[in-house]
């Protein structure tokens, strides 16, 4: 194992019931620490550039109106493993099929709205946290 960085956003859906305080208790109760904050309204572009890879896919479009339909919390993660204990905390794309416990099960009762992003290897974590922090991040 080894020290990561992973880029995690909570979606328009979980901002607007306020879960986002919730959401970062239980990341700090992972041990992982927050490196990044922004709070914004992705545009278009961020957006499909964020969701590019599932361009072709049929609920594309819907995926893009909803990323675009509010603000984010955008937020970098550190330490040890973060990209897949993230995922682990997060839980399955589908509610439906998430461990009991992680967030979508939690929360999530929707898969189009299903509260909140994390990155899904070392690749995409450093392509997302590079899109949404071009600035770079604290530390
Ligand atoms: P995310 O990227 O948002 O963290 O979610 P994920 O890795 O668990 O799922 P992914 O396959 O990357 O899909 C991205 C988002 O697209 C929506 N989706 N809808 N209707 C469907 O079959 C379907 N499949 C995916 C979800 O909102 C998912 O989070
Ligand atoms: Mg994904």
């Amino acid at each position: 194992m080894a020290e990561q960085t992973t880029y995690i956003m909570v979606k328009p859906d979980g901002v607007q019931r306020g879960l986002t305080e919730e959401i970062i208790s239980r990341f700090e109760g992972i041990g992982l620490t927050l490196v990044g904050r922004r709070d914004l309204t992705p545009d278009l572009e961020i957006a499909e550039s964020h969701y590019g890879i599932h361009k072709e896919r049929p609920f594309y479009p819907d995926l893009i109106d909803f990323i675009t339909s509010g603000p984010v919390v955008a937020m970098a993660w550190r330490g040890e493993d973060a990209i897949a204990a993230s995922r682990k905390l997060i839980g399955a794309t589908n509610w439906e099929e998430a461990e009991p416990g992680t967030i979508r099960a939690d929360f999530a009762r929707s898969i189009d709205h299903n509260v909140i992003h994390g990155s899904d290897g070392e690749e995409t974590a450093s392509f997302e946290l590079g899109l949404w922090f071009p600035e770079g991040l604290d530390g």
